[in-house]
Order: C-alpha cells, then structure tokens, then sequence
C-alpha cells in the first residue's frame, strides 16, 4: 500500500480541502470557515514540512519502513477507525420515518396482508386543519367509521369500503362489526423481560447492584424473550413497552424499546431480544436514571459509601456528568485535531472509555433519559443537574409531585419540559408516594405538560395500563389527552412519534380493535396485530352489548377537592337505587326519578317526598340536583391496612408487623389519616382490617370493622365489628414465620393450633383477648377463620387442615381465604366445603410463583377467578391488597360486571365491594338505614361516575 492510496493515509489532511461534513456544527463553521482554512492549509504545510523532515532524518522510522504505522508509531488502521467513530459520536439521531416507507424493517416475509372492515377508528391526530391550540383542547380529535389495510408491516390505507378487489388475493379480512380499534397501547415504563414473572431470584435481573453509577449496563442483556408476562401483557393491547433498568441506582444504565411479538408463534423470525426491537436500525438509544429514596437506602453505607442522603446522590449525579463530560471533550478535540491536521499528526488515539460511553452518548444528545424522580426536591436538583451538563431529560417517572411545580419542569435544559410518567392512582406506597393526586393528570395537562400512565410491570400489571388512562380521564384528564397518554404522547417521548401511536398509512401496522371503548371499565381487546400480524390465533371474546364510544364528558374536569359538610340535605334526580337489604319505609316510591330526603346525616325518606320537600324549602336545606343520580349502600375495604399505616413503608405510621406474635387490629386502630379521608371520600365508609403478619396483603391476628370517617376508636360508633375474623397467612411469606421455616411447618403449625384448641376446650379461658381465646370460638364455630392464600397446593392442604378440626371438634368451622389467585382450581371443592374467598387482588396474575396459574382473562383465558368461584357458587367479595386500590373499588366491581358475561347484575356487582364479605362473615352490615351510603353521578360500575355524597354513619353527609 503506498501513502498516498485512496485506502492510505494522505500526506496532508485532505480535510481542509473538503466541505464541511454535514455532521459539522454548521453556523460555527460558516462563521469560521475562512479563518479555519487558513489555519488548517498552514498546520498542513507544516505537518507535511515537518513528516518530509522526518523521512529524510530517519531511516529507521517505522513510517519508513512499515506504511501501516504513523510517524507517532500508531497505526493507521485503527486511526482510521477512530475517525469513523468521530463521525458516529457526532451523528444527531432523528426519530426514524414513518410515512414513505415501502416496507417497515421489522416486516418479516411471508405474512400475507390484512383488511380490517368497518371499524370505529381513533387516528390518534385531530382532522387537518385544527391549530395546535385547539388540538390541545381536544378540537379535531374523534372516532372514525373506516377500514385499514395492513401490508409489508405498515398501515397502508385508512379509507372507507376498501374494495377487497384492489387488494392482492391472499388478503385476510378481519371484520371489526363497528367496533372500536386504536393503534397499540405503548407503556414507557416496564420490566418485562427483565424481572420475568412469576417473580424468581434466579431470572431477576432488574438492577445492576454493583454500585450505584452503572450508566454503562443494558437492560437488552437481561430481557428474557420467552417471559410468560410479555404475551400476558399484549392482551391488554399493549404493542410497544420501553424496558428500563430499575431505579435502585441514580444511573441505572441503558433501557430498550420492545414490541411484544416473540418468536415463530408471533411471526417473528427468531426468540431474541434483538428480535423485540422495535426500531432495529436502532436511531435513537434510552437510558434509566432514579433519584429520592431508593439510592441511597441501597447504596448508603455510612463511613463506607454514598449516597446515604439526597445530597449524597447529586453528587453521585454530577461526579458522572463530569466524567463522561471530560470524555466527550476530549473525544471532541482529538476529533476537531485529527481532522484539522491529519491522522498522520495525531500523537494518540480516539480517547474511549466503555464506563463513560453512553453517558457521552447521553451529553451528545444521542439518548433518551428517562428519570425516576417524585419529590420537589429531587425534580429541582435533576433539573439542575440537566442545566449544568446540558442533557435533554425526556420524562420524569414516578413523577407524583410534578403536578406542583410545572415551573420547575418548564426549566429543563433544552427548552422542552420532561413528561410526567405516572400511575393514575397508586400512591401512599413510601414516604415520597405519600404527597400526590389522582388529578395529577389534569392538572399538568392544564398547565401545558404531558401526563403519560405507566405500568411499571409487575408492580402494576401492564396488561391493564390502558385502565390506568381511563382513570386519569375519570380524574379530569381531557379525553383525547387520556387516550394519547398511552398512544401518542409515549410515541413522541420515545422518538417513535412518525411510527408508532397512531392509525395512519406509513405508521407501524400495530392495532387493536376492542370490544369496548378502551377508557371504559374492562375494555378487551378482542384482536392484537404488530406489524400487521395478527398476534392470537383463538381469542376468546366477552360477550358484551354492542360497543359504544364515550362520549366525553367535560364536567368530569370540575374538581371538587373541598367537600361540603351538610347534616340536612336534600339530593333530586336519583334514578338508579341499588340499597340492598329490608328498606322498610325508605322502600322507594312513585316516580322514575326520586328525591332523597337526609336529616342529621340518615335517609329519611326516598320517593316524591313532597312534605318533606316542602318544609325543607322553609328552613332552606340545601337541594343538590343530581344527572343521572345512583344510590347504592357504601363500599367496605376488607383485608388492607387502613386504620393500621399511614405510608406502606414507614415503620413510624404503621402499626409493624406480627409474624412472630398475636395481636387485635383493634388495639392498633390509628384513624384520622388521609387514606383514611380518601376512602371515605370515595364512598368506602367502612374498614375491615387485621394486623399485619409480615408484608402488605397478609394477616395475623383478628380483625376489626370500623367506620372510617371516625376520628378516634371512642368516637360514637366508630367500632362496628370487634375481633371479626382470627386471621393467618399461608401465602409465600408464611415460610418467614416466628418457628415456621417452611411452608409445610406452617400449615402444621396452624393444625397444630386449632387441635390444641380442641384438647383444651374445657379449660377456663383467662385472658378472652388471647389467641388461644379466639382459637376456642374458631373450633366452636362463632368465629370465623381468615386464611390469606394463594397456591391451590395450600388451600387443598389448609381444607385437610380444616377437615381433620371439625372431625376432632365436631363442629363446623367457618373458613374462609383471602388472596385466592388460585382458588378457581379448586372452585367446586371450595362451594362443597362452604368456604368463601375474598379475591385480593380481584386480578392477580402470575407476579409470584404461588400465584403463577391466576387466569388473566381474555383474549387469553375463558374468565377469571371471579367467574369461576361465582359458577361454582362459591360466595365470593373483592378485598384490598394494596391500601391504593380503596378508590377503586367500584370499578373493579364494573370489571367483574362488564367482564362477566351477564353472571352479574349491577347490585349484585356492587355486593362485591359491600354486603357480600358481611355475608362470608356472618356478620351485620352497617347499611344505608344508618347511614351508610353513597350517592354517585352516573353508574359507580362506570368510568364516568363520580361520587356526590357520602354518608358515613357520623351524622353528616359530605357533598361534591
Ligand atoms: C428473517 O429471516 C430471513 C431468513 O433468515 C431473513 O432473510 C430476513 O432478513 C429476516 N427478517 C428480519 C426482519 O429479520
Ligand atoms: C358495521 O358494524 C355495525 C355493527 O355490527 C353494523 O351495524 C353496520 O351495518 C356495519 N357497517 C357496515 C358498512 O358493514
Ligand atoms: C368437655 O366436656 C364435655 C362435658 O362436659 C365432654 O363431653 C367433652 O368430652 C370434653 N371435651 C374435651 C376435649 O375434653
Ligand atoms: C357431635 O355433635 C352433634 C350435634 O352437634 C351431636 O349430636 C353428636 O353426638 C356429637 N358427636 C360426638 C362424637 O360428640
């Protein structure tokens, strides 16, 4: 090879005769370039001068001898390579094309193209024409009759009756029979693949623990393509999920876009991770970051290692800022050399650290951050932190104080504010969880921000994300703005913008059509396709009414966050009374619509009730006229931890812990708390807790049922219920029990228990508080036996355990479980014994090994457990395993509803969440009579309902 071959190095730098490559910073050069010319035509002659000089000098140069080494002895190989580095450090991805594509790169040959007749479409833009001004108003936006043509992996027409004769003749027509289709749902937090479910240490690989900074991980090393989650996560609709590292450490290293097809089943070509990317050119690339209480609760080791506070982390932050920044400039100025004076003139190579690289790649703009940030405090120094290394900041995750400080937000470098990536109302979970609002949403929208609802798989299941959009609409959210926090606003935030999010030709042919309004309660998808393939071959499909599309309801944005407090007051325009129980003379009467008449707190009359009514005009009651009004008793929390904890985390506001000894709730009882004020205001006045035995969602010790607006247990009637059930875990959590290593010892502890209740049932009792006091009434039949469990294993073991009792105690005892994920399996077995089972969660899935076999619905499974147990005529409740979920529970009774192919009526949907735990329990529901109830706008098994009035048996009525 001779110097000066085209392969070779030139004796001069030929950069200085060439234009300014398009990579180049344009106005610095523009500016520059004559001056910069000049310069460089002079440091080239003399680096020529001086290399000619060297040449003659020195015979023995290697240069002289070996043309494949420098002057500088490097070799020019490798020089050569790291000038093509140069070009790709300084490359500015773009959000790769959408429309103008023949084919979309994931296409795999082969998949024959896909007519979908008569849908109702969301295109997921406003019709041309609308101002940006308007489009943030929601103008423009709505559903569409049309079909869509899917082909080459890409949406290629959306039209009205697309003629099947201008289509190629293997076409697959999919007929949608009007119903509504969306493009696929996008979660842009979750670690599916990652941390596979159900949950094992051996395939958990969430976080790199290796030390706090690991900007240098990738969560593509840990994504396990054949992870059960991702296929249940697709029935929810969900195409495109953004994999992220966890957020135990400030940097957590490199996240991945994925779409949920895997493997040959899927129509994919391979069971790869590579195989998952959903943008396989790989333009733009992601990271993780975390800040608040996670680093430093891991990391912190005082005396050996920060961060053990906040400070602690920001300089975490920015001592790996200042790395990568150094690396970068240097990389830049041997670029800027190199180029400038030739390779032959440079006296080292391209500096390159693999620790720092993609934290350069981060500084030079090639990467999407994603920060997980709650506090004000911790937003503020991020945002700092994003001015002074100048770094864009994408979205802020777990964002639950943002809603406070848009200012803050509008601060970020780079002039774009970060999006709030939220739940729409999972919350109380720690200390920096305790300050947020379910109207989060609305009030960032209101204020020019972008909410986006997430899963964080598994700690929600996102195969239910798109619920958490309907909430955030249910919350005041805008309906259109819902809908793209999980379409539209995903895909922009991830660079996806042009290809994924919306139903339109050239995007990425993934789509679902739903057998509902995706923001209504339940929504299904009935088919998933991703690149225009159909992902399920024998779906099952809900017998549901026709659907029908939400017609926005603007009123749900009025925001009553300071209730009124009324003793008297009057409610017109109650349609729907769904009060269960002997109503006596409150037994509705006369018209379609009624009026309902509150004195001191309690329904005195329901009907016309025109005397009252009149007299109440004299003393000037207020009257509150009501749209569609529904009355219902109130709902009842069973097995959380209101009443016992005030922040899940916290040991300072929970009552602890009782894995190694017994305890009532009812000496626990710490009230006046705000999930306490919540759960009233969403129309749960009443609480049935237990102590708790070592994690949330399990029990020991007996229960106690109050009321939960009372201030103090002394309050008037703030005790319904003492010691209502004697309660024991079985769940994974039992082999951590005080003497119970294994799961085995601990059912044989508990039939060790209730045989020695037996043998001792003649003794005299001295303490009637003790648990060997409530073992006797258990084996005695007067107190029924909570057992929290999931594994069908377990419970079979726990009704041997309850056979064996009643056999040496000849009597009944009344068991009932709580937990249930698995009890379906054993539904017939369940209805024979009489035991009943309060499912907590509702919905389970296979988040831990003894909840693996939970049904997740359709289009997967015929039904839930719900279905199951209540065809077996297993008596069946929804209870609380996380304290958040006390706002939902008449949604989630509206799933069971709408998802239960008519196996349910409305109230006996809503007996669910009120009288049917009382009737498991044998025990008296405090009911509407004594003031008990809930008056809702719209049905409460509906998204768009919302609360009016709660009556809570403490003589008041509180009015929205
Ligand atoms: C799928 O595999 C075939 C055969 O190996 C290959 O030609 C094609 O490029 C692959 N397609 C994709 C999208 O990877
Ligand atoms: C579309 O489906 C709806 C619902 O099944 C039906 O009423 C309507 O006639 C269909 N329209 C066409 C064009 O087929
Ligand atoms: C308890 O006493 C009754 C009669 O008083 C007797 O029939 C029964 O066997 C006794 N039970 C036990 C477990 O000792
Ligand atoms: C079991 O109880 C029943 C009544 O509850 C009684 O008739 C029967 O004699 C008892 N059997 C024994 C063995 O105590």
């Amino acid at each position: 090879m001779k110097m000066d071959d085209k392969d070779g190095l030139p004796p001069y730098s030929a950069r200085a005769q060439q234009p300014p490559s398009p990579w180049r910073r344009q106005g610095k050069v523009r500016r520059s370039r004559g001056l910069r010319c000049l310069a460089i035509a002079c440091l080239a002659f003399i680096a020529f001068a001086q290399w000619k000089q060297l040449q003659s000098s020195s015979s023995s140069s290697s240069s002289a001898t070996n043309p494949d080494i420098t002057t500088h002895g490097l070799s020019v190989k490798r020089l050569q390579d790291d000038l093509a580095t140069c070009g790709k450090l300084r490359k500015k991805p773009e959000d790769p094309a959408g429309p103008g594509r023949d084919r979309n790169a994931r296409y795999i040959d082969g998949h024959a193209p896909t007519l979908i007749k008569n849908a109702t479409i969301w295109v997921g833009e406003p019709v041309e024409g609308t101002s940006p001004e308007d489009a943030r108003k929601g103008k423009g936006f709505g559903w569409i009759s049309s079909d869509v043509y899917l082909e080459d992996g890409l949406i290629k027409r959306v039209e009205p009756d697309i003629a099947l004769s201008t289509l190629s003749d293997d076409t697959i027509v999919f007929n949608a029979n009007g119903r509504p289709l969306t493009s696929g749902i996008i979660d842009m937090h979750s670690h599916a693949g990652g941390a596979p479910l159900p949950e094992l240490d051996g395939s958990e690989d969430t976080n790199e623990m290796a030390s706090d900074i690991t900007p240098y991980v990738r969560s593509i090393d840990a994504i396990k393509p054949n992870d059960p989650q991702l296929q249940v996560i697709k029935s929810g609709g969900v195409t495109t999920s953004l994999i992220l590292p966890g957020s135990a450490n400030n940097m957590g290293g490199e996240a991945y876009v994925i779409k949920h097809a895997v493997g040959k089943s899927d129509g994919r070509n391979e069971t790869s991770a590579a195989d998952l990317l959903a943008d396989p050119d790989r333009n733009w690339r992601f990271m993780k970051m975390a800040c608040g209480e996670n680093p430093k609760r891991v990391y912190g080791k005082p005396g050996q290692q920060g961060p053990t506070s906040r400070m602690g982390e920001s300089w975490e932050f920015r001592h790996a800022f200042e790395q990568a920044t150094t690396l970068v400039r240097e990389q830049d100025d041997w670029c800027d050399a190199a180029e400038a004076l030739g390779l032959e003139n440079v006296k080292g190579y391209l500096p390159q650290e693999l620790r720092w690289e993609s934290l350069g790649a981060l500084l030079r703009g090639q990467v999407h951050l994603n920060t997980h940030c709650y506090t004000i405090p911790d937003l503020e120094a991020f945002i700092d932190h994003t001015n002074e290394f100048k770094f864009i900041l994408r979205a802020f995750h777990h964002a639950h104080q943002t809603y406070l400080v848009p200012e803050i937000l509008k601060r970020a470098y780079g002039g774009d504010p970060p999006a709030s990536a939220l739940f729409a109302d999972n919350m109380w979970y720690k200390s920096e969880a305790y300050i947020a609002s379910e109207y989060a949403g609305k009030y960032l929208y209101d204020n020019g921000l972008t909410p986006i609802y997430v899963s964080d798989n598994p700690v929600l299941n996102a195969q239910h994300v798109v619920f958490e959009a309907a909430k955030a609409y249910k919350y005041g959210l805008p309906y259109h703005a819902a809908l793209a926090s999980v379409t539209t606003a995903p895909a922009e935030r991830l660079g996806f913008g042009k290809r994924l999010g919306k139903v339109k030709s050239g995007f990425d042919a993934d789509i679902v059509v739903w057998d509902s309004d995706p923001l209504s309660v339940g929504a299904t998808p009935v088919q998933v396709w991703i690149d225009g393939t159909a992902q399920f071959e024998d779906p099952v499909e809900l017998a549901k009414p026709a659907a029908q599309v939400i017609v926005p309801d603007e009123d749900l944005s009025n925001i009553v966050e300071e209730p009124a407090l009324f003793e008297d007051v009057i409610f017109t325009g109650v349609s729907q009374v769904l009060l269960t129980g002997d109503l006596g003379e409150l037994k509705p009467h006369g018209d379609k619509t009624y009026n309902l008449v509150i004195s001191k707190g309690k329904m005195i009359c329901l009907g016309s009730c025109e005397p009252d009514i009149a007299a109440a005009a004299k003393s000037k009651i207020p009257v509150v006229q009501l749209k569609n009004g529904y009355l219902t008793e109130s709902f009842t929390a069973f097995g959380s931890t209101l009443g016992l904890n005030a922040i899940d985390a916290e040991k300072d506001t929970d009552n602890g812990a009782d894995s190694s000894v017994f305890s009532r709730a009812e000496d626990g009882l710490a009230l006046d708390t705000k999930k306490l004020h919540v759960s009233y205001d969403y129309g749960v006045t009443k609480a049935i807790s237990a102590p708790k035995f070592r994690g949330g969602g399990t029990q020991h010790g007996t229960s106690v049922g109050f009321r939960t607006g009372a201030a103090t247990q002394l309050d008037s009637k703030a005790i319904f219920a003492s010691d209502v059930a004697l309660h024991y875990t079985l769940d994974l959590s039992a082999k951590h029990g005080d003497g119970t290593p294994s799961l085995s010892s601990a059912i044989g502890a508990l039939r060790h228990k209730l045989l020695q209740a037996v043998t001792d049932r003649n003794e005299t009792v001295k303490d009637v508080y003790s648990e060997s006091a409530y073992l006797q009434q258990v084996i005695n039949g007067s107190l029924p036996l909570a057992i929290k469990v999931h594994s069908a294993d377990a419970i079979a073991a726990v009704l041997k355990v309850k056979s064996v009792v009643e056999t040496a105690a000849n009597s009944t005892i009344r068991l009932f479980l709580v937990g249930g994920a698995e009890s379906f399996l054993l539904a017939d077995e369940l209805a024979s014994a009489g035991v009943g089972v309060v499912l907590a969660p509702i919905f389970s899935y296979a988040v831990t090994w003894d909840q693996r076999r939970a049904l997740t619905g359709a289009p997967l499974t015929n039904g839930t457990a719900i279905d199951r147990l209540l065809d077996a005529g297993v008596k069946t409740a929804i209870g609380i395993d996380e304290d958040w979920w006390v706002r939902d529970l008449g949604l989630l009774a509206g799933i069971a509803f709408k998802n239960g192919g008519g196996r349910l009526g409305e109230k006996q949907a809503l007996g669910l969440v009120s009288e049917n735990v009382y009737k498991i329990l044998g025990l008296d529901e405090p009911k509407a009579k004594e003031g008990h109830f809930v008056v809702f706008e719209g049905s409460p098994l509906d998204i768009g309902s919302r609360v009016k009035a709660v009556g809570g048996g403490r003589g008041t009525v509180t009015v929205f």
